[in-house]
């Protein structure tokens, strides 16, 4: 059944978790503020506690309360928010957010989710909130509050907001004197801050190299610090192993298609090869593979334009060592 949002808001004032739907991915909500919800969620996640959390607020006001926006991020905050963009900015010291949340860091990341019921607990909390995918660590995120509760348990409180809309978790972005780095390639693709970057320049000549994307910039291994973005190389893993670039399967495997050429596949991410349909599918369809206990997952391969990049980071990380 699931609760409202306005009954979510005061759970969360009280101090309990609320799994809440996003466009993304469905998160593991916390108050900002509260420190020992805050520990709850890393428990609750067995999420290593050198990995931040991403505040969620309600609109750019807000978020202008809790991190230091320079220009270039001020306008994409405008232009992009709500929606699936989160910014790693300074900190100020009078924020409202626990220091549990930034794991120690002077950074904080920040985005306003794109959907009515996040935004409405928002709107009813009137603070910020901490919210991690609604995942245990290292595995798929949810798109569906199914998904959530199975992997975090039956008895946290949960809002029922459908499927997510874009299925793929944000884009974040740094943005520094030597320009924009993509620490996390997400549902808000290269080629659409690409085209905002250049409408900024126009009208600002002398932004010079700081509104220009830097080369990638993820961070490749486990040994790397954390620093910012913060990902594991082996994340979003499903079970079984996964096999890229497949043209079909082997004995023992399943097929994860793409396009109109993968005939006979056992799903297909979309079968006129439209990506941002793939990027919705992605999590759900690994999960639903899965759920069959193949030893091998194989997948067809995916364009690298667009949505593309989000898709095939998540894959790589799936198919990468697992640490155990
Ligand atoms: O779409 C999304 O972003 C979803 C929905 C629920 O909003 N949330 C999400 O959160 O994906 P999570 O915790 O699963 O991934 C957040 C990523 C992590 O890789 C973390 O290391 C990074 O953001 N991060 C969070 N705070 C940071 C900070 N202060 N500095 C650098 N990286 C940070
Ligand atoms: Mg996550």
């Amino acid at each position: 059944m699931g609760i409202s949002p306005a009954k979510a808001a005061a759970l969360l004032r009280a101090g309990e978790l609320v799994i809440l739907p996003t466009e993304t991915v469905y998160g593991l909500a916390g108050n900002a503020g509260d420190a020992r919800a805050i520990a709850e969620i890393y428990t609750k996640k067995q999420r290593p506690r050198f990995n931040p959390l991403i505040v969620h607020v309600a609109d750019l006001g807000q978020a202008s309360d809790i991190g230091e926006f320079d220009p270039v991020s001020q306008f994409l905050a405008a232009q992009f928010w709500p929606g699936p963009l989160t910014l790693i900015l300074p900190r100020k010291p009078s924020a409202l957010v626990a220091d549990l949340a930034l794991a120690g860091l002077d950074h904080v990341a920040l985005r306003v989710p794109n959907h009515p019921s996040a935004l409405a607990v928002l709107g009813a909390l009137k603070g910020p909130i901490v919210a991690p995918s609604a995942n245990r660590s290292g595995a798929l995120s949810p798109t569906s509050v199914d998904h959530a509760r199975a992997e975090l348990g039956a008895d946290i409180a949960f809002i029922d907001g459908g499927l997510c809309s874009s299925g793929l978790e944000s884009t974040i972005l740094r943005c520094s004197d030597q320009g924009i780095a993509i620490l996390r390639p997400g549902a808000l693709s290269r080629e659409r801050l690409s085209e905002a970057l250049t409408a900024f320049r126009r009208a600002n000549p002398a932004a010079g190299g700081r509104a220009h994307l830097t080369g990638a910039s993820h961070r490749e291994n486990d040994s790397a610090p954390i620093l910012a973005p913060g990902m594991m190389a082996s994340h979003y893993a499903p079970k079984a192993a996964l096999r890229l670039n497949a043209n079909g399967a082997n004995p023992g495997e399943l097929f994860l298609g793409f396009g109109p050429r993968s005939l006979g596949a056992d799903a297909n991410l979309s079968p006129s090869g439209d990506l941002v349909e793939a990027a919705s599918n992605l999590f759900a369809f690994l999960r639903h593979l899965d759920a069959r206990r193949p030893n091998c997952i194989a997948v067809a391969p995916i364009p690298g334009h667009d949505l593309g990049e989000a898709i095939n980071d998540r894959l790589a990380r799936a198919a990468a060592p697992r640490l155990s």
